[in-house]
């Protein structure tokens, strides 16, 4: 028999691979995960990862039967979102790390709860790939890109993922983004150069600040845009 202790992970596998360490925590009743060094999410709360989808899906004209691009699987509160609303139609998560997909669908898999139906919902799928690789080759265009991959724009998991923030970057979304689509970023800090850039090139920017359960924290941030 194990003995939890809130304020002392376990540590439950760890894998090295091309973006560095990625390592999956069990803290007290919550599983957390660490990637190339940095705290990436934890399954405490999920209130933001879950607006990241309602609100892209509540600003579309026409959501139902929305393709919906989500980037970043981590421990799946937004998957579970987009699998709870019957609005889209096509669910896509892409993620580059096999082993979080492990811990979603492998073995005892304990990370697939917090996925909620996302996971035997006929209309999602997840592909294995990196996000910026999967833009640059994809033939799709999405309804929603909901992108959740790093800690926000000025605090990225890897340097490879820099320039999606930047103009290349807002390139390659704007090239993947249907007509009348809608553009979510997840930050857990406001972003006032990303922010700038949105307002540049897109006709409709929304800032969503999410209040945060942590003493002092600063709320986490959504920016929603659109060409109109
Ligand atoms: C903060 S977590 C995502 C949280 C997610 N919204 C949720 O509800 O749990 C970030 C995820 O993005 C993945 N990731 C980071 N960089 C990526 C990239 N360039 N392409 C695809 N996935 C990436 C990480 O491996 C991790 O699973």
């Amino acid at each position: 028999m194990s003995t939890y202790h809130a304020d002392v992970p376990e540590l439950l596998d760890r894998r090295d691979g091309p973006y560095g360490e990625v390592a999956l925590r069990r803290r007290g009743p919550h599983f957390e995960i660490i990637a190339n060094g940095t705290f990436l999410m934890d399954t405490a709360d999920g209130r933001s990862e879950r607006v990241l989808i309602t609100a892209a899906l509540d600003a579309l004209d026409e959501p139902r039967g929305a393709h919906v691009l989500i980037g970043g699987l981590g421990v799946g509160f937004s998957l579970a979102e987009a699998a709870r609303d019957r609005r889209p139609g096509r669910i896509t998560v892409v993620e580059r790390e096999q082993a979080i997909i492990d811990w979603h669908t492998a073995g005892d898999a304990p990370l697939a709860p917090f996925a909620g139906e996302g996971h035997a919902d006929p209309r999602a799928g997840i592909v294995h790939a990196d996000l910026l690789e999967h833009l640059r080759s994809t033939g799709d265009r999405y309804d929603a890109l909901c992108l959740d991959i790093d800690n926000g724009p000025d605090w990225t998991v890897t340097a490879s993922n820099d320039s999606l923030y930047g103009d290349k970057g807002l390139d390659l979304l704007d090239r993947t983004l249907a007509d009348k689509g809608v553009l979510a970023v997840w930050s857990a800090a406001h972003s006032p150069a990303f922010e700038a850039r949105l307002r540049a090139r897109f006709g409709r920017v929304e800032v969503i600040e999410v209040p945060v359960h942590v003493e002092r924290g600063v709320p986490d941030v959504v920016y929603l845009s659109s060409r109109t």
